[in-house]
């Protein structure tokens, strides 16, 4: 049987860096869905170590030329930005049971929003259920080893913003 329409899922997040947890759950998504968008939150609350345009950048450097992930950006409700690019499934990272309590409160807020799209949720390989952004730059900014964590290009970055 013949697909006409590909399969297009949003995974939305801050990716302040992106992390090779990231990436796991990102090629979980490909292997379930033909393609990705990887959505940055543009939250003018935070205070993010890079800025929309450089997390942008890094996202596609790290991906140049997989033709299944596209990056952008979005503001407002996530809901309404997957009805937008056409999107009924979210995709987000299931890490430990603490991150179950906040994914599941979004995921059902999210559907009392849109109950025409649907959240999966996928584990990550064992080996980054520790990992988070937060820890990445904790870690390298105290000049720990982040080179297994991420990929070169956001240790390249983290490098120019706290040259050692
Ligand atoms: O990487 P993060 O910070 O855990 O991602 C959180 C994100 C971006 C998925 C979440 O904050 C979000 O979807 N924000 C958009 C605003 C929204 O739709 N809020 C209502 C849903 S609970």
């Amino acid at each position: 049987m013949s697909k006409d329409r590909k399969s297009l899922a949003v995974y939305p997040g801050s990716f302040d860096p992106i992390t090779n947890g990231h990436l796991d759950i990102i090629a979980r998504g490909l292997s379930v869905f033909d393609e990705v968008i990887i959505a940055i939150l543009i939250n003018p609350e935070k205070h993010p170590l890079f800025t929309v345009e450089e997390r942008l950048a890094i996202i596609r450097e790290a991906y140049h030329g997989d033709a299944r992930v596209h990056v952008d950006t979005f503001s407002g409700l996530l809901v309404d930005y997957a009805e937008r690019v056409g999107s009924t499934v979210i995709v987000r990272g299931l890490r430990a049971v603490s991150d179950f309590e906040y994914e599941f409160q979004m995921a059902l807020m999210n559907r009392r929003l849109n109950p025409h799209i649907e959240t999966v949720f996928m584990m990550p390989a064992e080996g980054y259920s520790y990992l988070s952004s937060r820890l990445v730059k904790e870690v390298f900014q105290l000049g720990g080893r982040v080179s297994e964590l991420v990929p070169p290009v956001v240790e390249r970055r983290l490098r120019e913003k706290w040259p050692k």
